[in-house]
């Protein structure tokens, strides 16, 4: 698309609506905020979390005085906190924020929000700008609900109840350690919650993918939305939320 600079003309801007980009606050601060503290700790989490299961250093001496294991462990640990907490401060914020801060919600009970779905999914086999929402559009919303959230639940509950095997009398244990028995046993835990680790790069990689080609194929600037908040919108776009409300 050819970029051509012309000085600002108000009532070109009347007379031809349709061709000028305006500009809208989508994400607010905790969205943003929740966003890039939970890519981090999941990317901690990940390569932490692969470190315990198959540790690649060797170091010589007692493990208690050079404690490589000790110390990524605690990394793991804290990063699984700070993740749950993101991931609570997000929840709370899906109530208390804007209309886009629930647009990712799948309305499974609402016809408008399935042909969402189904536009979507055809807007992307056929490669065109297709239609732009301001919010999540309804494939996105569903990625998000099922890796980030429901595998997140999953590996909340899986990590608490293994962390709780520690101290078997402490509240973490009897508020998560009914998930071992109902896995099966301590080993069958480890397992899920590995083999769900994988799930994360899996889903960052289509997502960064997939928001790059969004960004480029809207020129909507959603990249840098999820840094400072804004995005633009050309008429038509905007009416693509309306399954919103
Ligand atoms: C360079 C890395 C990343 C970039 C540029 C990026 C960019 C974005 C953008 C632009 C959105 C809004 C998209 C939309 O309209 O739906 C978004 C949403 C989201 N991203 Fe990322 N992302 C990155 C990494 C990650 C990672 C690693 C995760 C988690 C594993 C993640 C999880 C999410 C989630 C859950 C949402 C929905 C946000 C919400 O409603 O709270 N992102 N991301
Ligand atoms: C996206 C989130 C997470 C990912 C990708 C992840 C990844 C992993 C992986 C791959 C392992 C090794 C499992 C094995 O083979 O035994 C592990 C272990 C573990 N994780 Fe996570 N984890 C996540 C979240 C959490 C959370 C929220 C907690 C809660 C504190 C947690 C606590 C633990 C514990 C206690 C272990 C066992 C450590 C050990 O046996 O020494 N994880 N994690």
């Amino acid at each position: 698309m050819a970029k051509v600079i012309q000085p600002f003309d108000p009532k070109d801007v009347v007379a031809h609506p349709e061709a000028y980009f305006r500009r809208a606050y989508v994400w607010q601060v905790p969205v943003r905020i929740t966003h890039w503290v939970s890519a981090l700790c999941v990317t901690v989490l990940f390569l932490t979390g692969l470190y315990i299961a198959s540790p690649i250093l060797a170091p010589s001496g007692e493990p208690a005085h050079h404690f490589v294991m000790g110390r990524i462990r605690q990394i793991h640990f804290a990063a699984g906190i700070i993740f749950v907490i993101s991931f609570l401060v997000r929840i709370y914020w899906f109530w208390a924020g804007n209309n886009y801060a629930r647009s990712g919600f799948p309305f499974v009970w609402r016809a408008s929000w399935w042909r969402d779905l189904f536009r979507q999914a055809t807007d992307y086999l056929r490669l065109e700008r297709g239609h732009v929402h301001l919010g999540h559009n309804a494939l996105g919303g569903s990625a998000y609900t099922f890796f980030v959230i429901f595998l997140g639940w999953v590996q909340i509950f899986t990590g608490l109840a293994l962390y709780s095997e520690t101290n078997p009398a402490g509240i973490l244990n009897k508020l998560f350690g009914w998930v071992i028995p109902l896995l099966g046993n301590s080993y069958r835990t480890h397992m899920i919650h590995h083999l769900v680790a994988w799930a994360f790069p899996i889903f960052a990689l289509l997502h960064i993918y997939i928001v790059t080609y969004d960004s480029t194929q809207y020129g909507n600037g959603l990249i840098t939305s999820i840094i400072s908040g804004y995005k633009f919108y050309r008429q038509g776009d905007i009416r693509n939320d309306e399954w919103l409300s």
